[in-house]
């Protein structure tokens, strides 16, 4: 089962990818945890080029996130898949769609086909889409990376394209409450997850 969380920064999907793997180790399930981008030693490379990095343009950012999902996909998602664990993703796909693909302007349907050869067509079978109030994910939200650096317009845009991808694909992406304590949170996630296997 492969199941991945998206949100904006400071939305606390983080906490919810670890708190879910926490609870499925209990359940005695073997999990593999990744982070987007990185993950792999050239993932982590790309990952300091496009969050500390010079500015670039749009698709040369989106083809690095789609470089560096690709190296994560061959090397760990696959691989953990085929023997059998759970893999739970803190970001995937659907970040390059909600800040690439609309965010910036290249098009969901433009950077969804990157994407799809990218990771040779491997979706996940549940993406938790973690939704906040703007306001508390700016208050949450610690690190600042040039693409959190773009300020507070462009994660109202984000959130706007993530709330647009959960009525794209309503079969693949679950949209959670996230202005809730962080356990809350997660018991409603686990319960949708026993739904699933
Ligand atoms: P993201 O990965 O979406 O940027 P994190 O999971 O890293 O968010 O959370 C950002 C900060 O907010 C962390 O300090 C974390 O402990 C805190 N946090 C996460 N979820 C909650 C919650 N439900 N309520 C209050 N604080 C939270
Ligand atoms: P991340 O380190 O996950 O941020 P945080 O830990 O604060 O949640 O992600 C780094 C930034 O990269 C974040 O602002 C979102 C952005 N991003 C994209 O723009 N496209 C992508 O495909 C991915 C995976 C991330």
């Amino acid at each position: 089962m492969f199941v991945t969380f998206e949100g904006i920064d400071g939305s606390g999907k983080s906490t919810q990818a670890q708190l879910l793997a926490r609870a499925l180790r209990a359940d005695g399930r073997e999990v593999a945890t990744t982070r987007e981008p990185g993950g792999t030693p050239l993932g982590e490379r790309i990952r300091e080029l496009l969050l500390n990095g010079q500015d670039m343009s749009p698709w040369a950012e989106a083809a690095l996130f789609a470089a560096a999902r690709a190296e994560l996909v061959e090397q760990v998602i696959a691989p953990a898949l085929e023997s059998g664990k759970v893999v739970v993703c803190d970001r995937y796909v659907d970040s390059s769609l909600a800040y690439q693909g609309i965010a910036r302007g290249l098009g969901v349907d433009e950077v969804l086909q990157l994407n799809e050869h990218a990771t040779g067509g491997l979706f996940p079978d549940r993406t938790f889409l973690v939704l906040v109030d703007l306001a508390t994910a700016a208050a949450r939200a610690r690190s600042s990376d040039r693409i959190e650096r773009e300020g507070g317009e462009f994660q109202r845009k984000v959130d706007q394209a993530y709330r647009e991808l959960a009525t794209m694909f309503p079969d693949r992406i679950a949209t959670v409450d996230g202005d809730r304590a962080a356990d809350d949170v997660a018991e409603e996630i686990r319960g949708r997850i026993r739904q699933l296997s």
